[in-house]
């Protein structure tokens, strides 16, 4: 794998809404030596989000914007762009971005869903799985796009559900592949694209 160099990183935000722990995770990641990413942002949609407390922890540079309309994307983005930000992560992040933004950064924002897509789009996705007798379930990063949960896969994890497991127990179960996951996946996207 060529040298990277920090100049020539992807300048990533990572936005998040809540606990932030695949935020720490790709933190973690972001500063390995060959890592293809460089976190310069983290964007929260929610002002009492722990991840924020993290982010502003280590010094990352952070924001917090509602997501509650158009103008607000239309300042995200700008935002974003003063940053020279090229490369999107969404972490745990619960608003629906708009057209007008993904169009902004088409192609270049990813997101993990702890489900396996297409199965399972949208929220409470354990309860729902478990609700349906199902023997797997998983975690997914995707492309996204302007349908919720629906752009293109990159990688997914497999995981067998127990016959004890709940919604908790199998949401921290797949939480852990979540973090192992994304910066497989990102590497996939970023080397193979
Ligand atoms: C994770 O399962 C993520 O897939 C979902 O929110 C959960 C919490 O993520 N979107 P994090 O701990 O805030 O990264």
């Amino acid at each position: 794998m060529k040298k990277l160099i920090g100049s020539n990183k992807l300048k990533t935000a990572v936005f998040i809404s809540g606990t932030g722990s695949n935020l720490k995770n790709l933190v973690k990641f972001s500063n390995l030596k060959n890592s293809p990413i460089k976190i310069e942002l983290v964007i929260s949609s929610n002002a009492k989000a722990k991840g924020l407390s993290f982010a502003k922890n280590l010094k990352l540079k952070s924001k917090v914007f509602s997501f509650k309309n158009r103008k607000d994307d239309i300042k995200i983005v700008r935002f974003l762009k003063k940053n020279n930000i090229n490369f999107i992560c969404l972490a745990g992040f619960m608003k629906i971005l708009s057209n007008n933004f993904i169009t902004n950064f088409n192609g270049r924002i990813l997101n993990i869903h702890p489900s396996l897509l297409p199965k399972y789009k949208g929220l409470n996705t354990h309860q729902r799985v478990l609700d349906n007798k199902e023997k797997f379930s998983g975690c997914t990063v995707h492309l996204v796009n302007a349908k919720l949960d629906s752009g293109k896969i990159i990688l997914q994890k497999r995981v067998k559900i127990s016959k004890n497991d709940n919604a908790i127990s199998l949401s921290k179960k797949i939480l852990k592949h979540e973090h192992s996951l994304y910066p497989k996946a990102i590497k996939k996207f970023i080397f193979n694209s």
